[in-house]
């Protein structure tokens, strides 16, 4: 490289933030990624990981996708697999989709709808495939005959998914789901050919409907695709594939990986992790630098979760009093401040969602500092005017920090808070995940973060509290095990309501409903800090994902130095 691009000023900041940076249709050339850690899984079904979901959508179609869109329209998926949207009957229960003409896979072969049966079916082989989402389990599975995948001899179940022909598949789901098309849009149902089923090893060798194939993974260090031959630009609305090869540098670290990205090594880092504090600060005195960054959400959510089954926070005036004790600023402050922290909220819903609604259930004064008046009135009524001593469950790192300013906040009111902290690998799936561990520990508040698996209510909301989602065994995100009726009965509703304009009233209701609870002290919406290199073009913060789409880009110019084996 050049030091030419140095000197030019990039787009501005945020430049790519609802709007697509250097949009360009030229082709050709290497787009150049950077990542820490390596891909959670190549097989489609078994990646959880979101900057992976979007290095899928080189690789891998569905039968529908977000469409390449930096506005609001990206939120809504689009036929891709698919010629139209799910056609949806029987009350939301049953939905059809009718696959294009003329898709093959990187073999040759052609893509029928039982490929992406076959891929639905891998889905409940969790023994095998684990890792992926499987919101399609409960949806398809019938509880007196469960099905358990296509492993097992002689067992070709799941009668709830038919395929008349081969370009019609038909979805009979047990309950109604009006964003089905979004669960159509996860990669977990990218067609997968049985015949190059390898079971646990098939991400070592996966078959591509996408414009891109896996040329080689060296795991660990580097992961190169190149153009699949099979694929055919006129099947696909939704893939500009501009880039003839994808190269990405796998294993730096952090402070490491953004000093080469900076220096124009790399365009973009895939990872989407941010800027770390030593590129923060020479940001700061760059002007050039800082014009190529963006300070978008991540539509992730921070909160604290407090635990009704820990006594005192079974008394929901207790519950209330930590929420008006919160110092607001401080928690913000904690978590990194309003740029690489986030944005300060008192509602759940992220602001991108229709249901989005100015909600402040508990004010925490004028300065946002805590409203200890009201905290200690709280107190009161829960026949504890001194406070009283608990735990709150936390991890080391960033958590940590929230954590202690929450301890900060709640002992001006009298409550003394001990810090305990969890196994950072384990957090989710067997720390703050499990039921179990929160009650060994007596944990009666909870440091934790959530982005929805899919951009809708359901997606974002529903996990954290549908008393039916609750997973006894870990993995668990209904941390405060919140399983109130009218809440779940509100869910169903929704769940069969087609007019878009009644489920987002019926949504405002669910989030008052659990903001009433005090189960959730929101925090901030977070954000995070992306460099975007000079060579990138169409560079835009997908909204459905909160980070770079990198299947949109280009590159403006090809490297010095290609290298196409890894
Ligand atoms: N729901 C998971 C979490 O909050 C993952 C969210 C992002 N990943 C994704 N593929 N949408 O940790």
């Amino acid at each position: 490289m050049s030091d030419a691009p140095k000197l030019q000023e990039g787009a501005g900041w945020n430049a790519g933030v609802g709007a697509r940076v250097a949009p360009s249709d030229r082709r050709g050339g290497t787009l150049r990624l950077v990542s820490s850690a390596d891909v959670d899984s190549l097989d489609p079904a078994r990646t959880y990981y979101v900057w992976v979901w979007l290095l899928q959508r080189l690789l891998n179609r569905t039968l529908m996708a977000y469409p390449t869109d930096p506005g609001p329209a990206g939120l809504v998926p689009v036929p891709d697999l698919a010629e139209g949207p799910g056609v949806a009957s029987d009350g939301n229960r049953t939905w059809t989709y009718r696959l294009r003409e003329g898709v093959l896979f990187d073999d040759g072969t052609p893509v029928t709808s039982a490929d992406v049966r076959y891929a639905v079916q891998r889905i409940f082989a969790q023994d095998v495939l684990p890792g992926g989402p499987t919101y399609l389990v409960p949806l398809l599975d019938d509880p007196d005959r469960p099905y358990t995948g296509p492993y097992r001899d002689g067992v070709d179940g799941l009668p709830s998914v038919l395929t008349p022909d081969p370009r019609t598949i038909v979805f009979r789901l047990r309950s109604p789901f009006s964003d089905f098309d979004h669960l159509m849009a996860q990669p977990c149902v990218s067609p997968v050919p049985r015949h190059a089923d390898t079971g646990a090893r098939y991400g070592e060798d996966p078959r591509c409907t996408g414009p891109y194939r896996v040329a080689g993974h060296r795991p660990g260090s580097r992961l190169l695709l190149e153009r699949n031959p099979h694929w055919d630009r006129a099947t696909d609305p939704v893939r500009p594939a501009l880039p003839d090869r994808v190269d990405v540098t796998i294993g730096l670290n952090p402070d490491d990986m953004d000093e080469r990205l900076t220096a124009g090594e790399f365009d973009i880092n895939l990872e989407g992790r941010g800027l770390q504090h030593a590129a923060q600060h020479r940001l700061a005195g760059d002007p050039v630098l800082r014009s190529r960054t963006d300070n978008p959400r991540t539509s992730f959510l921070h909160f604290v979760s407090l635990q009704p089954h820990i006594p005192p926070f079974d008394n929901v005036h207790v519950r209330r009093a930590v929420h008006h004790a919160a110092d607001k600023v401080l928690l913000q402050e904690a978590r990194g401040g309003p740029v690489t922290g986030g944005d300060l909220t008192t509602a759940l819903f992220p602001p991108g969602l229709p249901s989005h609604q100015d909600l402040d259930r508990y004010p925490t004064g004028p300065g946002l500092r805590g409203d200890l008046d009201a905290a200690r009135a709280e107190l009161r009524a829960a026949g504890l005017p001194d406070g009283f001593d608990a735990v709150i469950g936390t991890q080391r790192g960033k958590f940590r920090l929230v954590a202690d300013a929450v301890v900060e906040s709640v002992a001006r009111v009298g409550i003394r808070l001990t810090v305990k902290e969890l196994d950072v690998a384990t957090y989710f799936s067997q720390g703050a995940g499990s039921p179990e561990t929160i009650r060994k520990h007596g944990l009666g508040m909870i440091v934790t973060d959530w982005g929805a698996d899919f951009p809708t209510e359901y997606g974002f909301l529903a996990p954290l509290v549908d008393g039916r989602l609750i997973r006894p065994g870990g993995g668990n995100w209904n941390i405060a095990e919140l399983d109130d009726p009218e809440v779940n009965r509100l869910i169903d509703t929704v769940l069969h309501t087609a007019d878009p304009a009644t489920r987002t009233d019926l949504w405002r209701e669910v989030e008052r409903r659990v903001m009433d609870h005090a189960v959730i002290l929101p925090l901030v919406h977070d954000k995070t800090l992306h460099y975007r290199g000079p060579r990138a073009t169409n560079v835009f913060v997908h909204p459905a994902f909160g980070l770079y789409d990198i299947q949109a880009m280009g590159v403006t110019e090809t490297a010095d130095r290609e290298n196409d084996t890894v």
